[in-house]
């Protein structure tokens, strides 16, 4: 198990390319699924979620390539059954569900794992997979999903108590490519990352409109082909390097951005006194540490609502801004455990009933830390950056699921880490 060693101190200059969104090719790389046609996805970051995902198709049957960022996928033969063991340690696999039912009409997926940063339930997933005339069990831990006469089209509402689900909306959309009619969801999610699904299946010859907004509709076809498509930037490392280049930083300029999925996360770094500048654009931007910093309120929620993926990142960032600053994670209330480990270091945290009350302090101070989840890892390397002494930083497995390189590109900055394995 590698740990990170992380000295304080160090001032961040220089730029740094943002690699592909992890969020963005997970469902992307299941909805190969749907064809028996080559898949050609660019950018896909190189980072251990992917590499399940990956894993998880070729035990399907896919025929998988990877170089560099391109991954060519071609699920020609593709069984209905995804392997246990793989899909119950990645909760993304879940969006395996969708288009294996749609190509297959049986799906047999493990139910996911609950995480650290809550209660992870999939009844919205199924709520929309059984409106399109799925029937649903459950055996030997198993979700078994079986339409054998096809899907049809239905109007759905997939409103949970915590809002719009993601990948219960991916999960329905691709079901519904396929379906016999017209699909109608209304609460849909609206992230970036949605879209981009719904960008890479019209490109494939669904009939998708409205995604993006909390409405889609999907007219089913009868099939989908061959296709090539680059994700999108990952707008979660570009908000993580943004909120370093607040806390360390003299003029960090992060590449390869998209300034329309940043604006809640620049609203929020601008708001506590740094200054963040796009280029025309707007794939490009600099930011600037602040002179006169105060805390904020910040409260989570869908987007285009400041992202619950950001929270533990600006609660790092907040633990040394001047002033008091009230975090409230209304998506996962639970979502706070790298603030036990930011105290460690000396920060002034109270948490209660899915809020997080930050007072400034001065400086942290280095401790050993743990990592628990993949944002809250990478807030632990947030704190460290300008912590007074050493940090380490174990369990570095959590921030190498969704982080491609970070280490590298935080050196490439000018911080002083070093990735020391076991
Ligand atoms: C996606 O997870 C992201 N993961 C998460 O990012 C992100 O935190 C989350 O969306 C919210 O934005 C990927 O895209 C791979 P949800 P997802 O279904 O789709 C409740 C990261 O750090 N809910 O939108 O699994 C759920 O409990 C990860 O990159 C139900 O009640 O999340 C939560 O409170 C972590 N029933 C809320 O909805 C359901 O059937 C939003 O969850 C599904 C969800």
């Amino acid at each position: 198990m590698d740990k990170l060693l992380v000295h304080g101190g160090s001032t961040l200059r220089g730029s740094v390319n943002i690699s592909g969104s992890k969020n963005a090719s997970l469902p992307i790389l299941a909805a190969a699924i749907l064809t028996g046609e080559d898949c050609i996805i660019r950018r896909v970051p190189d980072v251990s979620d992917t590499n399940y995902m990956i894993q998880i198709l070729s035990a399907l049957g896919a025929d998988v390539e990877r170089s560099s960022g391109t991954v060519r996928i071609t699920c020609a033969e593709i069984s209905d059954e995804a392997p246990y063991e793989l899909v119950r340690r990645m909760r993304a696999s879940i969006c395996v569900m969708g288009p294996l039912l749609a190509r297959k009409g049986r799906a047999v997926v493990s139910l996911p794992g609950g995480c650290v940063i809550g209660d992870r339930p999939v009844d919205l997933h199924l709520r929309g997979l059984q409106a399109l005339g799925a029937k649903v069990e459950f055996e030997g831990g198993n979700i078994i999903l079986t339409a054998p006469d096809g899907l049809r089209g239905a109007e759905i509402d997939l409103r949970g108590t915590h809002g719009p689900t993601v990948l219960g909306t991916d999960n329905v959309m691709m079901a519904a490519t396929l379906a016999d009619g017209i699909t109608i969801i209304e609460s849909a999610a609206a992230e970036p990352e949605v879209l981009d699904l719904a960008n890479f299946l019209n490109a494939m010859g669904a009939k998708i409109q409205g995604a993006g907004t909390r409405r889609i509709t999907i007219e089913g076809v009868k099939q989908l082909h061959a296709v090539e498509h680059t994700v999108i930037p990952d707008r979660i490392e570009a908000g993580t390097f943004m909120a370093a280049a607040a806390l360390a930083g003299d003029g960090v300029t992060l590449r390869r951005v998209n300034r329309e999925h940043l604006k809640a996360i620049t609203a929020a770094i601008v708001k506590s006194g740094h200054t963040v500048t796009f280029n025309d654009a707007g794939d490009s931007c600099t930011i600037h540490r602040g002179e006169n910093l105060q805390g904020v309120d910040l409260v989570t929620a869908p987007y285009p609502g400041y992202p619950t993926d950001m929270q533990a990142q600006m609660t790092a960032l907040l633990a040394t801004t001047p002033g008091i600053s009230v975090i409230k994670d209304t998506i996962f209330p639970q979502r706070f455990m790298h603030c036990a480990e930011l105290k460690r270091m000396g920060a002034d945290i109270t948490v209660d009933n899915g809020t997080a009350i930050v007072r400034g302090v001065t400086q942290l101070s280095a401790a050993p830390v743990m990592a628990s989840d993949l944002r809250a890892s990478a807030a632990l390397v947030l704190a460290a950056l300008t912590a007074k002494g050493s940090t380490e930083i174990s369990r570095l497995y959590h921030i190498d699921r969704g982080y491609e390189h970070i280490d590298e590109k935080l050196l490439q900055l000018g911080a002083t880490v070093d990735r020391v394995r076991l």
